[in-house]
């Protein structure tokens, strides 16, 4: 993580959950964290908390809600003045509300579609404009996707949610591919957690408190930082490797809640398709292992797998025929 010290990272949905946890580490790596969210007072106190560890980096709270573009527009200006702009911008915001296609409401579709399609794509497009703008041509922006993205499972609450993170798969696809058109090197990656413990549930189910908790006490669920150690392992990949995806399980993998029952997800990660920058696939290049096990900054020595189980990535893409890897 050594090359993004200093350097400018907003993290949407910093308040709470996975996005409280990025922030949190992207400051202990040293990096400028613009955190954004509703209740910003919330991380008001993470910057505080961050402060007194002694983190290197710093943690600035501005106001946003991601329904309202304006305010969007409004947080951006705020960063190019305060901060000249963005290297990294970690889409992070995103909720789901318990309404079937069959009877649900259309305020609820139509807030799960502001918040995790289109918030997600206005603060993709300021923050690609952002980087243009300075030729900042090693920039990052990740979303956090989820399994969801990937396949429909029979839980009617959150079918339309799945819609909404099938369209995020989508669009970090086309975004890597308009980045590639543009000749620009910004790498483009979403990060697939299943079932996370966070207030993710909670808010879900908050007319059923009982049910919000039982998401989380079937089997082990993710923790925050789990996803804030995919977030810094993706960063730290060197400049000519790009993982388009990744996706994380619990091993016990029973995210009933925002994944599902899936018999070839096993273990964490499940697959991670790495992209290199000039359009060829990996496997057919012949450059194996180079891509995943060459410079990485040292983060295969430091943490490895997303769990600290050590040298498993690696193991993981011996074994998982889903990996791909692509010149870009
Ligand atoms: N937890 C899981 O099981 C799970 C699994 C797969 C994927 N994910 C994805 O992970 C991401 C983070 O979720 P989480 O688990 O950390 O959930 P969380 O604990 O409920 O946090 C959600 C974050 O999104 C923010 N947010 C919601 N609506 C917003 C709005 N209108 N404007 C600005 N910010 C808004 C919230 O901030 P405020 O309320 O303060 O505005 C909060 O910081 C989401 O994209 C979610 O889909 C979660």
């Amino acid at each position: 993580m050594d090359r993004w010290r200093g350097r400018v990272a907003l993290v949407t949905g910093a308040s709470v959950g996975i996005g409280a946890a990025v922030a949190k580490e992207l400051v202990r790596c040293g990096m400028k964290v613009v955190g954004c969210a509703r209740n910003v007072d919330k991380i008001q106190e993470l910057a505080e908390e961050c402060k007194k560890a002694g983190y290197s980096g710093v943690l600035v709270p501005i106001k946003c809600d991601l329904t309202k573009e304006e305010e969007i527009l409004s947080m951006f200006a705020t960063i190019k003045e305060q901060h000249k702009g963005v290297d990294v911008c970690i889409n992070n915001a995103g909720l789901a509300h318990p309404e079937p296609l069959l009877g649900g409401k259309t305020s609820g579709w139509r807030n799960m579609l502001d918040v995790n399609v289109i918030g997600l794509s206005i603060c993709t497009r300021e923050a690609y404009q952002l980087m243009k703008e300075r030729n900042v041509d090693d920039g990052h922006i990740i979303h956090i996707n989820s399994m969801s993205g990937h396949r429909v499972i029979p839980t009617a609450d959150i079918h339309f949610y799945t819609a909404t993170k099938f369209a995020v798969t989508a669009l970090t696809e086309g975004l890597r591919q308009e980045l590639r058109e543009a000749k620009s090197h910004i790498r483009a990656t979403c990060i697939s957690p299943g079932v996370v413990a966070t207030e993710f549930a909670p808010r879900l189910y908050s007319h059923d408190p009982d049910r919000a908790a039982a998401s989380y006490a079937q089997f082990t669920p993710l923790e925050a930082v789990d996803l804030a150690n995919a977030v810094t392992y993706v960063l730290s990949a060197p400049p000519y490797v790009q993982y388009e995806r990744t996706s994380h399980c619990s091993k016990e993998h029973g995210d009933y809640l925002d994944g599902g029952p899936e018999e070839e997800v096993a273990s964490s990660p499940r697959s991670l398709p790495v992209y290199r920058c000039d359009g060829s696939l990996e496997g057919q290049s012949g450059s194996g292992d180079r891509s995943l096990g060459g410079d990485r900054g040292g983060r295969s020595q430091r943490a490895g797998p997303l769990r600290d189980e050590g040298g498993g990535l690696r193991q993981e893409r011996g074994q998982n025929p889903e990996l791909q890897q692509r010149r870009c």
